[in-house]
């Protein structure tokens, strides 16, 4: 078996909305989730691609939050409209998505 050549942690935290703090699936139906798994199922690619359903990745105030690895290209704002292309930009052809992409700067900030 091919080793995993990108994990795509998907975060699926459900937050109190009074509690001030960003929560990347408000509905608790982890809908973004599903549809990069299937999006990666399509395509074929579920032997060298993982979509993996996480708890909070702390940058919850730019979510709904994505982070892929091990090329740690960190995804804010993520929407099910968006999965087709991160999986065709990002995972299979290496480009990453500026209108996505959470620049470093920004990562951990809590505001
Ligand atoms: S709730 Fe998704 S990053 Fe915190």
């Amino acid at each position: 078996m091919p080793a995993f050549t990108h994990h795509i942690f998907i975060c699926i935290n459900q937050r109190d909305p009074a509690s001030g703090r960003g929560s990347c699936d408000l509905t608790g139906e982890q809908r973004l989730r599903d549809a990069f798994k299937s999006e990666v199922k399509r395509r074929g690619l579920q032997l060298t691609v993982r979509a993996n359903a996480a708890g909070c990745l702390d940058q919850c105030e730019l979510g709904p939050t994505v982070v892929i690895y091990p090329q740690a290209i960190w995804y804010g704002g993520v929407r099910i409209e968006d999965v087709p292309r991160i999986v065709e930009e990002t995972v299979i052809h290496g480009r990453v998505l500026a209108d996505l992409l959470i620049p470093d700067e920004r990562l951990n900030c809590k505001k």
